[in-house]
């Protein structure tokens, strides 16, 4: 049995507890170990819910618990995030997380240390939700020189772009909708204004290139102006508003943004709508791969949180994550870059 302490059981922890429920059988069979919760860290009570017993408040209690060899962070935001985490490592504990803002931050230098201290820092749930895209640019796609990475990587906005083109919604009905079936972050600003987004690429960028790509260095524009005429406009020509997150390299140099454009329907991401997201990657062997799925939301994010937690439990005493180097890729402006 492989001990596990969940930090946070906000819409992802709950999510986590409910798979390892509902597939708690074929996880232990794939994994070789059963799973269990022994610790959930959250500051409320959860009195009369199945989870009561595990509810802890003290940190210090799961770090320091030889017994516990996983921990999934859940809670989100940088602080205290990064210094759980890093301690958690330190202590030789393996950590899942879907927290993308702390991957786009530490990810380099907490992936130096789980190697160091053979353990794994995983990720899989912080771009893209559900779908497997950390894993495969960590795995499958090894062998090509990574020349093109351009996805829709925020289901709020496209969710909200998608219901304004489909069924005249405004916008601020659609965000208030994406907020209730629990896609959008605690503080939507960073889904509608791009930063979302920014980190994720930020983040695939980094993996893809092996050098810290830094999120601050992206130019960003969400779609907060973006309009209902400007919607009809895109219909009319056949065409529709997507938030895109692009990073290409183009020689030596590398370019990165996330902006709305218009896309065509010849375009592999012209039918990624709703709370779906698309990744398009261009190898220089492979050619191009298209992975598509759900981008947020309970269940979806929860089913790669787990994924990383089996990883993570049958390779205890072994790292399995190529880590990205500190060292800073500087981008290219966009304008400085020939097609
Ligand atoms: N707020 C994010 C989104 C959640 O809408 O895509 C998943 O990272």
């Amino acid at each position: 049995m492989v001990n596990i302490a969940i930090l946070g059981y906000g819409t992802v922890g709950s999510g986590v507890v409910e798979v390892l429920h509902m597939n708690g059988e074929s996880i232990s069979k794939r994994c070789g170990h059963d799973i269990n919760v022994k610790y959930i860290l959250d500051l409320r009570d959860f009195k009369g819910e199945p989870v009561e017993n595990l509810i802890v408040h003290d940190y210090s209690i799961i770090v320091n618990d030889p017994e516990v060899k996983v921990i999934v962070e859940v809670m989100g935001g940088v602080e205290p995030a990064y210094s759980f985490v890093k301690e958690a490592i330190l202590k030789g504990k393996s950590v899942c997380t879907s927290n993308k803002e702390l991957v786009a931050k530490h990810g380099a230098e907490l992936l130096e240390l789980s190697k160091a201290q053979k353990v794994n820092f995983l990720f899989e749930a912080s771009v893209g939700g559900g779908i497997p895209i950390i894993r495969p640019l960590n795995q499958s796609l090894t062998a090509d020189e990574i020349e093109e990475i351009t996805g829709i990587l925020n289901g709020t906005t496209n969710y909200i772009l998608t219901k304004m083109s489909s069924d005249n919604a405004d916008f601020d009905t659609a965000l208030k909708e994406a907020q209730a079936m629990g896609y959008a972050e605690r503080n939507p600003k960073a889904d509608v204004e791009g930063f979302d987004a920014c980190r994720k690429i930020a983040i695939l960028s980094s993996l893809a290139f092996g050098m810290q790509v830094d999120f601050e260095d992206i130019y960003i524009e969400g779609i907060t102006e973006i309009s209902d005429i400007d919607v009809l406009y895109a219909a009319t020509m056949g065409a529709s508003i997507k938030l895109l997150a692009t990073s290409k390299k183009v020689g030596n140099r590398v370019y990165a943004m996330v902006a709305p454009m218009l896309i065509k329907p010849t375009h592999p991401l012209f039918s990624v709508n709703g709370v779906f997201n698309g990744i398009f990657v261009r190898g220089n062997v492979i050619g191009d791969v298209m992975f598509y799925g759900s981008g947020a939301g309970k269940l979806p994010t929860a089913s790669a949180v787990v994924a990383d937690v089996v990883d993570a439990a049958k390779h205890i005493g072994t790292n399995i994550m190529t880590f990205w180097s500190s060292r800073k890729l500087e981008l290219t402006d966009i304008k400085a870059v020939e097609h």
